[in-house]
Formats: C-alpha cells, sequence, structure tokens
C-alpha cells in the first residue's frame, strides 16, 4: 500500500502513516508465513480492520497542517491496544487455552510490536515532542534522558520475547513469556504515562509563560 501525499517538511503525521501501512502489510505478510491466513484470529483481524480504518483517516486529514501531538497520541493508542491485545492471547496461552490460530496471533501481535516500538520511540526522539519538550521546559532534562533509556530496554526486551517465540524445534513456555510479557506491559504503560506528563508540563508551562 502506498502513501501518495508526501509533505516537503515532512509532518510526523506523514511519517506516522507510513507507519500504519507499513504495519497492515507487515502484518499480511506475516500471516501468509505462518500459513494462518485460512483462520485469522480475530485479535489481528481486529488489528488490521483498525489500521486500514485509522490510515483511511489520516489520509483523509491530509499532511497541509501542523499535527501537533496527534501521530504520538494515534501511536501510543496503536501501540496500548496491540500489546493489550498480546496480553490477553498470553494469558490465554499460559492457562492452555491455545492453539495453531492463537500462537500465530501472538506472534504476528509480538512482531508488529517489534517493528513499530523502535519507529515511535525514534518519532518521539527526532521529531520533535520529546525533544520540542525540552526546548518549551529544559527542566525537565533529566526525565527526558531517562526516558529515553527506557526506550533501548524495551526495544531489546521485546527482541528477547521474540526470540523464545521462534526458537526452533524448542517448546514455548507460554506461562514465561506471559509472566515476563506482564512486566514489559505494565512497564510501557508507566512510560507512556509518564511521557504524557512531561508533554503537559512542558505545553502547560509554555501557555502559562506567553499568557
Ligand atoms: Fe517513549
Ligand atoms: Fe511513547
Amino acid at each position: 500500500m502506498q502513501v501518495h501525499h508526501r509533505p516537503q517538511v515532512e509532518d510526523p503525521l506523514a511519517i506516522h502513516a507510513r507507519a500504519v501501512a507499513h504495519r497492515i502489510e507487515s502484518v499480511e505478510r506475516d500471516l501468509a508465513r505462518l500459513g494462518a491466513s485460512g483462520a485469522v484470529h480475530p485479535s489481528v483481524r481486529e488489528l488490521l480492520d483498525q489500521s486500514r480504518e485509522e490510515l483511511d483517516r489520516v489520509l483523509e486529514r491530509g499532511f497541509s497542517t501542523a499535527s501537533g501531538a496527534l501521530p504520538i497520541q494515534l501511536q501510543h493508542a496503536a501501540i496500548l491496544r496491540t500489546a493489550e491485545r498480546l496480553a490477553e492471547l498470553l494469558a490465554a496461552a499460559s492457562r492452555s487455552e491455545h492453539g495453531e490460530a492463537e500462537d500465530a496471533a501472538a506472534r504476528v501481535l509480538l512482531g508488529c510490536l517489534a517493528r513499530e516500538l523502535p519507529d515511535h520511540f525514534a518519532l518521539e526522539e527526532r521529531h520533535g515532542y520529546l525533544s520540542q519538550a525540552l526546548e518549551e521546559a529544559p527542566r525537565l532534562a533529566s526525565r527526558v534522558e531517562a526516558l529515553e533509556q527506557e526506550h533501548r530496554l524495551f526495544t531489546e526486551w521485546v527482541r528477547r520475547l521474540q526470540q523464545q517465540l521462534d526458537a526452533p524445534g524448542v517448546a514455548v513456555a507460554w506461562t514465561e513469556v506471559y509472566a515476563d510479557f506482564g512486566k514489559l506491559h505494565e512497564r510501557l504503560l508507566d512510560h507512556e504515562r509518564a511521557e504524557g506528563e512531561i508533554l503537559r508540563e512542558a505545553y502547560e508551562d509554555d501557555l502559562g509563560g506567553r499568557g
């Protein structure tokens, strides 16, 4: 799928639109690779449907105006939705309530997080948001630094989990994967919440200062 609207100065919303288009393509490719196309799990079906709707809405909105915090908000919502669905699948797997479709769905959703988290972090670090927040309120520097450190931790954590699910010839220890992902999920929620706080503080201060 191609995203045709290319602004001269790239709007982070355009970067996000490409990420959503890439998500759709990658999930479809993973489904084909895992041989799960005949029995697409509802979690994955939902992810695809919501992604297509999101892409349509973003393309309809266009990239001619400043998108503000919208791309990052959309990414937070998508990442947390995917993490929530994966947590549910792993919870069921840890209770032995799973078959091929569930296992494939867990791999697809984890693959989705593994691809999207680094891109999301790059968007936060390079295209405004956290760096923009720092310009507005330099006193937030140490908290922003701590959050950026966490980005690397999440990226490595998800990769480790992927290796556990993809290890050839080894039975997946679903209970362990569920417990480990539970910790990651909790920390990711805290991370995004802390980020929301920083953005709020930075922009509220900014508004106060100018008012
Ligand atoms: Fe972040
Ligand atoms: Fe974030």
